[in-house]
């Protein structure tokens, strides 16, 4: 059978997609090079905004309404709408053939045979009481993965539907996690990021290690830094990412793992969703605006080169025009090299959706561009100060726009393009000089030789700073 996947929303639903599809090939199916050429299509969906659902439901229609021209075609959807959908999407859909919960991967084969069978309609949603079974399974070929740690959520943040669908945290036993990096890095993955949704909290709901490590003195005490340092200590890996985080999990201990371990990249994506205090409150984020710069701060003082990213929401129920005008401060203030806005969507179910969603769509779409204009300014700003500067760049390929130049990413997630030179091949980490930077992309060229075993440590400023010896909040 040849597959096809379309996939929306966040990392784990990237991750999720690959693992499909490699369940898949492992049973012998193909991918398809497009819909007509496609036997079975997936609609992989995200819950977290409206928009996100009704433009998959209108994908869905469109593939089902094509079956009068395809009848042997199958439709399917999975991913978070999915889950929080389940039977009334069937109902509202009738042609859909599948709808699969978030973590079903595994039982996709099987799924297929009763298809093929003849059966219809199948409904294969999580059991939230169940421990989730997580597919190790990945593509063969890239230089980058993501791999999930840390499934579901337990913050409850006022706003977001993503706890109801992907149910409660559940961490992933260690020793699963360090056999599927190591089987990354044995067929040539170099760089890892680790997902969760407060990925920080990794080990705080459930034991992890079978055995518990040793606890040297210096050593790391809490869970999700020994993961680092464990992920971090597999022969291969070049690089080592995580997201999301939370400020409360920017412990002392995180910080000086992610200044100390070898390859650990010097970059967090650090929602903050709000820069007043009131909307923070009524969001259920647990920090104040306050709090959160002293986060950035203690990271900024650990790592001189630390880049910042962050999501933040507008126009939550009774955002004021001085509520909004705190967030634009605190953007300011925390000098992010890039952030996603996002107009807020009343998610059902929600603490929120119970709120006035009271800023008429007009003025979130106006806050919306307000922020992306400071942003704007801001990250080009940032790239600016790159100008000089040498970056070790991760080699990802060709570039897509101009096959003369290749591209790569910086310790700091930005895209780096540069002139090829034919001694450099993918997964190299070169040195770039920034010749040129745009507010999304820098550009430059390699000023000496690609070295695939130089630990990233080494190549980024890591000044000893003391920690400043704040406790956590
Ligand atoms: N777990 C991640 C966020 C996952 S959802 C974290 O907390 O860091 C990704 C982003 O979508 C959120 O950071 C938030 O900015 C946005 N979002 C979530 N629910 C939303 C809603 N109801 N309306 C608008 N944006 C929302
Ligand atoms: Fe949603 Fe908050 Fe959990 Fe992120 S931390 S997934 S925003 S509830
Ligand atoms: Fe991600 Fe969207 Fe689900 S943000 S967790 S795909 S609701």
């Amino acid at each position: 059978m040849k597959f096809l996947l379309h996939t929306y929303g966040c990392q784990m639903n990237v991750r999720d997609a690959e693992a499909v599809a490699a369940v898949l090939e492992a049973a012998g199916h193909l991918p398809a090079v497009d819909e007509n050429d496609a036997d079975l299509i997936l609609v992989n969906t995200c819950s977290v905004r409206g928009k996100a659902e009704d433009k998959a439901v209108g994908k869905l229609g469109l593939l089902c309404a094509g079956k009068r021209l395809a009848p042997h075609r199958l439709v399917g959807v999975m991913g978070c709408m999915a889950q929080r959908r389940g039977a009334a999407l069937l109902k509202k859909i009738p042609q859909l053939d599948l709808v699969l919960g978030t973590r079903q991967q595994q039982a996709l084969p099987e799924l297929l045979a009763r298809l093929t069978a003849g059966e219809r309609g199948i409904l294969q949603l999580d059991d939230p009481t169940a421990t989730p079974r997580v597919s190790q399974a990945h593509r063969a070929g890239a230089i980058s993965a993501f791999v999930s740690v840390l499934l579901g959520c337990n913050r409850r943040c006022a706003y977001c539907v993503v706890p109801d669908v992907r149910g409660a945290e559940y961490s992933r036993p260690a020793k699963d996690i360090l056999e599927e990096v190591q089987q990354l890095a044995d067929a040539g993955v170099r760089e890892i990021t680790l997902l969760g949704q407060s990925v920080m909290n990794y080990g705080r709901s459930n034991a992890v290690w079978e055995t518990p490590p040793t606890r040297s003195p210096g050593g790391f005490q809490e869970d999700f830094p020994r993961l680092l340092e464990a992920v971090s200590a597999i022969a291969g890996i070049r690089r080592l990412r995580f997201t999301s985080g939370h400020p409360s999990g920017c412990t002392n201990e995180l910080i000086r793992a992610m200044r100390d371990l070898p390859h650990v990249c010097p970059h967090l994506h650090l929602p903050v969703q709000s820069g007043s205090d009131r909307i923070l409150e009524l969001m259920r984020r647990g920090y104040t605006a306050a709090q959160y710069l002293e986060v950035v701060g203690r990271l900024r003082a650990a790592m001189p080169s630390f880049a910042l990213t962050s999501d933040v929401i507008v126009g939550f129920p009774t955002e004021t025009a001085d509520d909004f005008e705190a967030t634009r401060h605190l953007l300011a203030a925390a000098a992010f090299d890039n952030s996603f806005i996002f107009k807020y969507s009343p998610r059902p179910g929600t603490p929120a959706a119970a709120m006035p969603d009271d800023v008429p769509t007009a003025e979130k779409i106006r806050r919306n561009q307000v922020l992306l204009a400071d942003q704007d300014i801001l990250g080009q700003r940032l790239n600016d100060a790159c100008l000089n500067q040498t970056l070790h760049v991760l080699v990802e390929g060709v570039s897509l726009r101009n096959t003369q130049r290749w591209a790569g990413r910086s310790p700091g997630n930005k895209i780096v393009l540069f002139t090829h030179q034919p001694t450099i091949a993918v997964g190299d980490l070169v040195p770039v000089q920034i010749t040129r930077a745009a507010a999304q992309t820098l550009y430059g060229d390699v000023v000496g030789l690609a070295d695939a075993h130089v630990p990233s440590a080494t190549l980024t400023p890591q000044a000893a700073l003391p920690l400043p010896n704040k406790e956590p909040l």
